[in-house]
């Protein structure tokens, strides 16, 4: 079963228009005729402008969060709609820092995800645990109880529609990636836990990202681990020469 890699930069709290759009514009070029899956997750305030800027190439447009609601009285969100009604083709949905810093519960994290996928929108399911649960043995607790918290009782059809991001929370912008080893070993599990959800053929084509110090220099080796389908990436995302140089990694 060959998995088509799925490389997508997540920009974060970063970029003006004017610069998402630039950079996007030096990403069209240089990622022109890659054999991976590629994506920009730029901030919400410039998901129109790159939309437009992307047109015609193949990238694609993610956004990093949303709301589970269609519509309402929820100050400062952002419903489904509203990000395909940008252009988005994707979401972002359980990143650690919406965990971490604004309060994501597994529980929040499934209902966004039911309602990204009612939008028709491609949902990217962060996962990973913290430098303190991996050094007390709980690495694959948490992690699994992230993937059955948000993937729980989907049917087969419907897992297929997702990727997944395994993104430990000591490696983000920390310059420390896990090893190949490391991310091996957890995206191996990871693909049992999508057996046992969704059946085998489920567990043969659902997408799982490493994100977590993803660079130039490291992700051809990660990339070339069998469980490891693409990178989620953070920091090197924001250079079109870093970004592009991990999307040729890709292969
Ligand atoms: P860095 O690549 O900056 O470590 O960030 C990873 C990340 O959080 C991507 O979602």
């Amino acid at each position: 079963m060959t998995r088509r890699k799925f490389v997508c930069g997540n920009w974060k709290m970063h970029k003006t228009i004017a610069e998402a759009v630039q950079l996007v514009r030096e990403l069209r070029d240089k990622t022109a005729g890659a054999s991976a899956q590629v994506a920009v997750a730029p901030p919400f305030t410039a998901l129109s402008a790159v939309k437009q800027a992307v047109a015609g190439s193949a990238i694609q447009l993610f956004a990093q969060n949303c709301h589970f609601e269609k519509q309402g009285a929820f100050t400062g969100e952002v419903s489904p709609a509203m990000v395909k009604d940008a252009g988005c083709d994707g979401v972002i949905l359980g990143h650690s820092e919406r965990r971490q810093s604004f309060g994501e519960t597994d529980e929040l994290v499934a209902k966004k995800l039911r309602a990204a996928l009612a939008e028709g929108l491609h949902p990217i399911v962060c996962v990973g645990e913290t430098l303190q649960e991996r050094e007390a043995g709980r690495t694959w607790e948490v992690v699994s109880r992230q993937v059955r918290g948000a993937l729980g009782g989907l049917d087969a059809a419907t897992l297929q529609r997702i990727t997944l991001a395994y993104e430990p929370v000591w490696a983000i912008g920390t310059g420390r990636n896990a090893t190949s080893a490391q991310a091996q070993e957890v995206h191996a599990q990871i693909r049992g836990l999508l057996r046992d959800l969704g059946g085998q053929p489920v567990a043969n084509a659902i997408r799982i990202q490493y994100g977590g110090s993803v660079k130039p220099d490291n992700a051809a080796e990660l990339l070339s681990q069998p469980d490891v389908d693409g990178a989620l990436v953070g920091g090197a995302s924001l250079k079109a020469g870093d970004f592009s140089a991990i999307v040729s990694a890709a292969k």
